[in-house]
């Protein structure tokens, strides 16, 4: 293969691409790797003024982004997404990020709990899904990528609501991969470790133990920065990874490996 089509593979320019959650952390990251390939992309969030400012910077940049505050969790804005979004162009790419996290004990955890956890990390993504997947069928190509967790495939002690919902990220993926494959619609999970984030910040530098047991268990010793999932973002985003659907692509410095 030369270099020159070896570049071409993770290029795509003249797409448009949908990301949620691309305020801060790792939908951030999603939303400048696609940008940066050449991909239009459409950022989403519920933080309208975080939101505005990530935007900014890529713009000044030169990267070709906008910003349409939104939650994922509501019918209007749901509406004004697909709206935004049919004024441009077809979208050929879908990064479900959007996502919160509570730390539940499973005595004490409520339906409250599952029900907020499900609303955002589930129904949320499977809407946001459903917005594109008919015109991306039409069109015979799309790329859907949900971002799991380690939750998507071990067991979170004490986090069994927001893990409940990370697996069900994997069999939403797996079946719609499955579903939609014949209309040449890839469907992918990415699963993150541990990411220096706002959601996890907090607890991965909270206590001094507690950091250090964590680094323990991870072979690659460092937490990852959202900037470590750039590549997998422009991996499943791009035509190098057009015979690929289904999958759960593990990002986690080699947590799940011992
Ligand atoms: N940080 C980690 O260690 C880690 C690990 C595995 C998976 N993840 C997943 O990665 C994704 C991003 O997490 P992060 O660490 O960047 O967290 P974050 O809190 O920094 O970012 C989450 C973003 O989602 C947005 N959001 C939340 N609810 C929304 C809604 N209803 N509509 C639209 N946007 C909404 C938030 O405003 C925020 O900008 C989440 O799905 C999370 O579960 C994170």
């Amino acid at each position: 293969m030369s270099d020159d089509s070896s570049k071409c593979l993770f290029d795509i320019t003249g797409s448009l691409a949908v990301v949620t959650g691309a305020a801060r952390g790792v939908g951030l990251a999603a939303a400048s790797a696609l940008a940066q390939q050449g991909a239009s992309v459409l950022m989403v969030d519920v933080l309208g003024e975080e939101l505005k400012t990530s935007c900014s910077a890529l713009r000044a940049a030169g990267r070709k982004v906008t910003a349409l505050q939104a939650s994922v969790t509501d019918n209007g804005d749901l509406t004004r997404l697909a709206e935004a979004a049919a004024a441009r162009q077809a979208v050929s790419v879908v990064v479900n990020c959007a996502g919160i996290m509570r730390r539940t004990d499973i005595d004490t955890m409520t339906s409250q709990d599952l029900q907020d956890l499900w609303e955002v990390n589930v129904a949320g993504s499977v809407a946001v899904t459903q917005l594109f997947l008919p015109q991306m069928m039409e069109q015979g190509y799309g790329k859907i990528i949900n971002v799991g967790s380690l939750g998507s495939v071990i067991g979170l002690e004490r986090r069994t609501a927001y893990a409940t919902t990370k697996g069900a990220i994997t069999q939403y993926t797996v079946s719609l991969a499955s579903e939609v494959g014949p209309y040449g619609v890839r469907a992918n999970v990415i699963a993150p470790g541990y990411v220096d984030t706002d959601m996890a910040g907090p607890y991965i530098w909270g206590e001094r133990d507690r950091t250090e047991r964590l680094l323990e268990r991870i072979p690659l010793r460092r937490f990852a920065t959202p900037a470590d999932l750039d590549g997998a973002f422009m991996f499943l985003a791009s035509a190098a990874s057009d015979y690929i659907t289904g999958q759960v692509l593990l990002i986690d410095g080699g947590w799940t490996a011992n």
